[in-house]
């Protein structure tokens, strides 16, 4: 592994050298209008990492057939990983929980099942490259390949608030336990400038909003609330966009209903706790936190929240995204 991300590090090291870096947090640099972390620094993430979309926009092929999800981090990932997974392999693996116990969803993490294209194990095997991949790279460093295919991709999306929170979370859950937590206002501070990995929440989101109206067979646009408001619907928009519509034998026999129980926060978290004690699935108990709209005003200042709604009223402006 270490040979691997060494010899991309020393390859793109000039072009590394070369971009902005950040005068807060000098492990983030400036590429293609978007933070990242280089030199695959924090806790050896390699889907943090800018030499990772280097690496994928100079050798990713992507082949008509792939579809692409897509998110900034913290937004849904995991949660679309899982519906899209069920929703694509409900043939192959029946669904009901209990009577089907090694569907994968119910072994091992969704992370394990859609593999993201800018991480370590992706860009060291290449050629394990299945049906469905995710990435949380903006919309305009995406490979080329990507879009000349005309791959289809979905897109989540989520309040801003609430993706502060939980990337706030995360990252305090990531550190191990000797070094400093990273306080709230400090997240806040980097969060509210775009200056976390992936950039600017914002430009992330208008990037794939756009691309959604432009392209609208192909880039398919969801929000987190209505997936948690109106699942029966989104999910069914899912299964529809990603070439996989649910018959009205399926809507009327529970397979719907199924997907949506087994891809729940409730059902996910428990499959991925119980794996960390029981090293059945692989210890991803971090991506389940609580999964709530909202929880945001459990944490954030009215001055923080005041600043963040003030942020996406100007950003987003022209467009029609509301939370
Ligand atoms: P919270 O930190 O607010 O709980 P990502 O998957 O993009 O990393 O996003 C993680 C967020 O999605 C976390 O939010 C996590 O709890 C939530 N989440 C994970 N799986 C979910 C599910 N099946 N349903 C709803 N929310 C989920």
């Amino acid at each position: 592994r270490k040979a691997k991300m060494s010899i991309i590090i020393e390859r793109y090291k000039e072009k590394v050298s070369a971009l902005p870096k950040n005068s807060i947090d000098h492990h983030l640099c400036m590429y293609e209008g978007f933070w990242y972390f280089h030199g695959f620094w924090y806790n050896s993430k390699a889907d943090f990492s800018v030499e990772a979309v280097m690496t994928l926009q100079d050798e990713f092929q992507a082949r008509p057939t792939n579809v692409f999800l897509a998110s900034y981090p913290k937004t849904g990932t995991t949660w679309l990983k899982a519906l899209s997974f069920a929703i694509l392999n409900r043939n192959k693996f029946k669904t009901p929980i209990g009577s089907n116990p090694t569907h994968p969803l119910l072994t091992v993490s969704p992370h394990d099942c859609v593999p993201f294209l800018e991480s370590e194990s992706f860009l060291n095997n290449p050629s394990y490259a299945s049906g469905l991949m995710a990435t949380h790279i903006p919309y305009t460093s995406l490979p080329k390949s990507i879009i000349n295919s005309n791959c289809l991709m979905v897109y989540v999306c989520r309040n801003p608030k609430d993706a502060l929170t939980s990337v706030w979370h995360f990252f305090n859950m990531l550190k191990d336990d000797v070094s400093t937590p990273l306080k709230l206002d400090d997240a806040f501070e980097l969060f509210s400038k775009g200056m976390t990995p992936y950039g600017s929440f914002w430009d992330h989101v208008m990037g794939y909003y756009k691309a959604s109206l432009e392209r609208p067979d192909k880039v398919l646009f969801l929000k987190y609330e209505d997936l948690k408001k109106d699942p029966w619907n989104e999910v069914k928009k899912l299964a529809k966009f990603i070439g996989n519509p649910f018959t009205q034998d399926e809507e009327y026999d529970g397979s719907v209903q199924k997907i949506i129980d087994l891809c729940s926060f409730e059902n996910l978290s428990k499959v991925n706790k119980d794996g960390k004690q029981t090293a059945k699935a692989s210890s991803d108990d971090i991506y389940f936190r609580k999964g709530i709209v909202g929880d945001s005003v459990n944490y954030l200042t009215s001055d923080m929240i005041q600043i963040l709604d003030k942020i996406t009223e100007q950003k987003f402006a022209d467009l029609k995204i509301s939370f």
